[in-house]
């Protein structure tokens, strides 16, 4: 099993005294004031779940903007504060964008073309010259910063996800010596999708100037080198998964199926949180006699299937009457993007189906679901997880969801049933061992939540043991020494 320790020494070994930068638009830390006081926040993000642990074992640098109102408060000249707070195991430099850049480049070209594009979600993106141009603005201010911090050195540059994807290219230009990879959070769309894009060429090449770009899942990877493959004129060698470009050039495109740590999550979930005031207003608001709960945790995206889950549960309690009085569902909304209209218009559509289905139901003393809106502190989560018979993942399209290896890892009682969206990366290793189910489908939906909550203890146990046996085998350290073995064998 990989561990912190083997991951540092495949760092050591890998990378050797070359600088460890990764680089993302989210922050793993963010500063804000709170009733006059200085708070630290870690956002929700299957990104930072996944990184943190990286960061902390290579003593590396994390560039990323900063985002929080105390964030300027706390860093150095140089913008850089170490992290995480009180531990102070890495650091963080914060990038500096205006209001008008954040507009463009991360509520406009990053989450309303880019992020709609990748996700099969059925909800169109949108093409703003304006917010192109901004993008590119901001992608070199991130270069700018990135290399403004290596100086000289040798570097080891790992980008993260859809909102730097011109910053590969940028980056090579300048010091064509470093090693540059970009593992892509999100799905990779067909060619038929992504060409819609008018700027689809100039992302490709931006991608292109990367040593290694990895994704969940092979189909993602297949999906990326068929569309550049459609686009450009380049060599694709299929055994090899590599793409030639740019006089012989070559960037390797490979699966890296994301994971968390299993072991961390597995004795943090063990601690008592029953002090923890959101986890008792919550248990008050459960009826006693209450046999089955079932959470969600996600941030509110429409990719998250979330008006679908409540849909089905309101048929699940149509189909099977003996449930109710005796089925709570438990949803935590970490609100999103929320600039943005169609994330307003969820917003919208969730409270009204959550109202119309609690109307549709409750009795004096009891209330089907229970939506709390806020972003829950990372114990809270493990306590609503350890709370739940069921946690349910009904994502439209996902690259894999942590949200689903969290769960699972959280349960050291070997007991809980995962439901999961076939549409989810995470459905290719978990499938066989939790309950499987199209979120559109909301009559077999229905049918899977009724089949999850009466599983029998046994069965239960032995599926929940065999998920926990995946999760711990490919682990977030695994996933990073292979991700750096890769890389290292291209230098
Ligand atoms: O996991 C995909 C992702 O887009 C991450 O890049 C991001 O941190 C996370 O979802 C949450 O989104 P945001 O950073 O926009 O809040």
């Amino acid at each position: 099993m990989s561990t912190r320790e083997s991951l540092q020494e495949v760092l050591k070994d890998k990378i050797g005294d070359a600088l460890f930068v990764v680089v993302s638009n989210r922050e793993p830390y963010i500063h804000r004031w709170s009733e006059g006081k200085l708070v630290v926040d870690k956002p929700a993000s299957g990104l930072v779940t996944a990184m943190d642990p990286m960061l902390r074992t290579s003593n590396g640098i994390w560039v990323a903007h900063g985002s929080g109102n105390a964030d300027r408060r706390v860093v150095d000249k140089k913008s850089r504060v170490m992290v995480p707070p009180g531990e102070d195991l890495y650091t963080l430099k914060r990038v500096w964008l205006t209001k008008e850049e954040e507009r463009g480049y991360y509520y406009g070209f990053s989450n309303s073309t880019l992020w709609p594009l990748c996700h099969v979600a059925f909800a169109r993106p949108t093409f703003d010259t304006m917010e192109w141009e901004t993008y590119k603005r901001v992608n070199q201010i991130f270069a700018d910063a990135v290399l403004e911090e290596i100086g000289d050195r040798q570097a080891f540059i790992w980008i993260q996800d859809y909102h730097l994807a011109l910053l590969p290219a940028m980056l090579k230009e300048k010091r064509p010596d470093l090693l540059v990879a970009q593992f892509w959070h999100i799905p990779w769309p067909n060619p038929e999708i992504f060409r819609i894009c008018p700027w689809n060429k100039e992302i490709l090449e931006g991608m292109l100037g990367n040593d290694l770009i990895g994704f969940h899942i092979k189909m993602h990877c297949e999906n990326f080198i068929n569309t550049v493959d459609q686009s450009m004129e380049v060599r694709v060698d299929r055994e090899r998964s590599a793409i030639f470009h740019h006089g012989g050039v070559g960037t390797k495109v490979l699966d890296f199926p994301i994971s968390v740590d299993k072991e961390m999550i597995g004795k943090d979930a063990e601690k008592d949180y029953s002090y923890n005031e959101v986890i008792q207003d919550a248990k008050r608001s459960l009826p006693a006699k209450c046999k089955y709960i079932a959470v969600g945790v996600d941030r509110v995206d429409y990719t998250k299937g979330i008006p679908e889950r409540l849909r089905a549960v309101d048929r699940f309690l149509e189909k099977y009457p003996h449930m109710v009085r005796n089925f709570v569902y438990l949803q935590m909304g970490a609100l999103s993007r929320i600039r943005i209209g169609l994330y307003k218009s969820l917003n919208d559509e969730i409270n009204q189906l959550v109202d119309e289905i609690n109307w549709k139901y409750s009795t004096d003393d009891w209330t089907p679901i229970v939506f709390l809106r806020r972003n829950l502190t990372y114990p809270e989560v493990l306590a609503f997880y350890k709370m739940a018979n069921v946690c349910i993942v009904s994502s439209l399209h996902d690259g894999m969801n942590l949200v689903a290896k969290e769960f699972v890892a959280s349960r050291s009682d070997e007991d809980g049933v995962l439901l999961l969206s076939k549409f989810t990366g995470a459905a290719r290793e978990l499938d066989e061992h939790s309950v499987i189910f199209n979120p559109y489908d909301i009559e077999g939906f229905a049918d899977a939540i009724h089949e999850a909550v009466s599983m029998p203890k046994p069965k239960r146990r032995r599926r929940m043991r065999r998920l926990r046996e995946i999760v711990e085998e490919n682990n977030i350290y695994r996933w990073g020494e292979n991700f750096v073995s890769e890389l290292a064998k291209l230098a």
